[in-house]
């Protein structure tokens, strides 16, 4: 499988590490003219020559052409797929996308064009095998605490991070909230606290608080290989699939909808497309 990987930021450099790691790196994009295009790899990351170039998006077709990439790990922002994702389906690239701050007009293009199209997508916000168990257990514990007990998300990240609240935090707001509609009479949205500061790589707690207990889960990432394997494992699995998919799809943490999102598609577009999650 050849990995083409974009974003070379915060996380995108460790993912790239990664991946060359596991000889599964081919090549990498940069934004149009920025200045790490046509180096190696090896120069931004401070390492010995990588053998990997990095290409910048422009013309992305002929490099498309060249390069044969089979998936394309995407670690920069939205405006990329909003620009690349029918030439990557042109040239059948299966895509991974961990970018967090889609639109939901972003995500129906997205189950659009993978409908339509011969590739696959995981849209992953949260892209850790820990965060997605505690998705898990967030819906669970909704299930059975659903009177008295206030849900509460508080998520930290590091100072430049560009998205407030983080993906992963409205993914888990929307768990708990979508559970308790079902089982109690309420819309209430589950209130996020976002917290910026320095170089933290990502907390996410579920506070769970009664009248006489509370509960609390955390999640920790210690490094941003945490991404970087999830990532990876992500570009396993959509290889050779069709459709758009979750990172619960990816680690079998399905179940029967835990943690569908409320995605409001027209009539016409309501035929299940893959497994969205
Ligand atoms: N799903 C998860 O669990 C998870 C974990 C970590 C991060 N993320 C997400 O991954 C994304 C990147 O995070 P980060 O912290 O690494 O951000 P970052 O430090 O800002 O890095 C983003 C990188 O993407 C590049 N880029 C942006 N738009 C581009 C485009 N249209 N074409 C080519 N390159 C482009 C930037 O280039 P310039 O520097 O030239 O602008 C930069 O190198 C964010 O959306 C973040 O929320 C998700």
């Amino acid at each position: 499988m050849r990995i083409a990987l974009v974003g070379l930021g915060t996380t995108g450099k460790v993912v790239a590490e990664y991946l060359y790691q596991q000889q599964a790196l081919t090549l990498v994009f940069c934004r149009e003219n920025s200045p790490d295009a046509g180096r190696d790899l090896g120069e931004v990351l401070h390492r010995p020559y990588m053998g990997i170039t990095i290409e910048s998006t422009e013309n992305l077709e002929d490099k498309l052409k060249t390069y044969k990439p089979d998936v394309l790990i995407d670690f920069s922002s939205p405006k990329f797929l909003r620009e690349n994702l029918v030439t990557l389906a042109k040239y059948n690239v299966h895509v991974v996308t961990a970018v967090t701050d889609y639109s939901q007009m972003d995500k129906k293009r997205m189950k659009v064009m993978t409908r339509k199209g011969r590739i696959g997508v995981v849209l992953a916000p949260n892209i850790t095998l820990g965060v997605n168990v505690v998705l898990k257990l967030a819906a669970q514990i909704a299930s059975v605490l659903h009177s008295g007990y206030d849900y509460q998300v508080i998520e930290e990240n590091h100072r430049n991070k560009k998205d407030s609240p983080s993906g992963t935090a409205e993914k888990l707001a929307v768990a708990i909230k979508h559970v308790l509609e079902k089982v109690r009479d309420t819309n209430h949205d589950i209130p996020i606290h976002s917290i910026r500061a320095g170089d933290m790589i990502g907390r996410h707690k579920v506070l769970v608080c009664g009248e006489y207990d509370q509960i609390e889960i955390t999640h920790t990432a210690f490094s941003r290989t945490a991404y970087a394997e999830g990532a990876f494992k992500a570009a396993q699995f959509i290889f050779g699939r069709k459709g758009l998919y979750g990172m619960k799809d990816v680690y079998g943490l399905g179940g029967k909808g835990y943690l569908q999102e409320p995605l409001k598609m027209e009539p016409e577009e309501k035929e299940p497309v893959g497994v969205y999650a």
